[in-house]
């Protein structure tokens, strides 16, 4: 029985062959297993010497069988690191890593700027009120922009913001002087779209209000955003301007930044750029939000971002940065 089993044992070459050879001679109803079970029909004197042969030839098979598996699992081994071979000089595949859009790529730029100058970012919702788009920031009951064909509805009373102006009624009606933010967001105007216009667009809103505020602070914050924006050489430029929320108002232009020997593809000729609105915030606005306008003053400012970044990366329609499509969006 030993013999046959361990000539079996030898020509196993599979794990599958070995473990029937296993079964064949250990198993259960194996044939080594049937002499056991069958002491007990043997003499008190014949059965220590069988058992004892029989449990030597278990041992010996035993080893033989950890012998030859450990010799089958090499050669399986060897086989599986030959069938499977991998070739390190193959070039490895190139993962397609995502980029931010330009639009966030320029309002992160912005707001870095921003933050060095000790300004913080505030959020406000997209769907808001007419009091806070309107009636608190001191917007006259028949100012052109509340008309139906310039801004959304959604009600009589809630509207999506048209601008960003909303965060600087929220903001002064939670924090105290001195508050220094920046309000960048989402606004909507019932704009068709063009090559410069789209029903959605993006503004970033400045306000700092404190005792002692004055013109000179907001010209100087808006030249040394400038530039940092576009360039140490730009240079900006007030122009007197109404808003109902500021007293004065000016629009600031910005002088031409990228020009080559073919002229000024920005600024078209006149040199001057228009960037943004802004003002000293009215004494009304600061009296709608519980500030008294006799111990503190404050300036803001209101930018568009679609068209800063399509001036700064000459992008020439703004529908571009909505659209999506990626042979556009791989350029930056
Ligand atoms: N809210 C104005 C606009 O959308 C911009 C602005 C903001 C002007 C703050 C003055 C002060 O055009």
């Amino acid at each position: 029985l030993e013999a046959s089993a361990k000539s079996e044992i030898d020509k196993a070459i599979t794990s599958d062959e070995l473990e029937k050879a296993r079964v064949k001679y250990l198993g259960k109803k194996g044939e080594l297993t049937e002499v056991l079970r069958g002491m007990g029909s043997l003499s008190p004197e014949e059965r220590p010497i069988v058992g004892k042969v029989a449990n030597e030839v278990r041992a010996s098979i035993e080893a033989s069988l950890q012998a030859a598996k450990e010799n089958i699992k090499g050669k399986e081994l060897q086989q599986k690191l030959k069938s499977e071979t991998i070739d390190v000089t193959m070039p490895g595949k190139q993962f397609k890593i995502g980029k931010k859009h330009p639009l966030t790529q320029g309002m992160d730029e912005l707001k870095d700027i921003f933050i060095g100058m000790g300004f913080k970012v505030v959020e406000g919702p997209e769907v808001d009120t007419v009091y806070y788009n309107f009636d608190a920031l001191n917007s006259p009951k028949n100012h052109p922009s509340r008309d139906m064909s310039d801004t959304f509805y959604i009600t009589e009373d809630i509207l999506l913001r048209c601008h960003t102006s909303t965060v600087q009624i929220r903001t002064m009606e939670k924090l105290k002087p001195p508050i220094r933010i920046i309000s960048p967001g989402r606004c909507f105007r019932n704009d068709t779209p063009d090559a410069t216009h789209s029903p959605m667009f993006y503004q970033l809103e400045g306000l700092v209000v404190d005792k002692g505020i004055t013109l000179g602070d907001l010209k100087g914050t808006l030249e040394v955003f400038v530039k940092h924006f576009f360039g140490g050489h730009t240079k900006i430029k007030f122009r007197p301007h109404n808003f109902p929320f500021t007293e004065p108002s000016a629009e600031v232009d910005a002088s031409c930044f990228k020009c080559s020997g073919e002229g000024c593809s920005v600024c078209k000729g006149s040199g001057w750029i228009e960037l943004l609105g802004c003002g000293m915030v009215h004494p009304n606005v600061l009296s709608n939000c519980g500030i008294d306008p006799e111990v503190y003053s404050g300036f803001a400012f209101g930018m568009g971002i679609d068209r800063l970044i399509m001036n700064k990366y000459e992008i020439d329609d703004i529908r571009l940065l909505f659209e999506n499509d990626i042979r556009f969006l791989n350029q930056f």
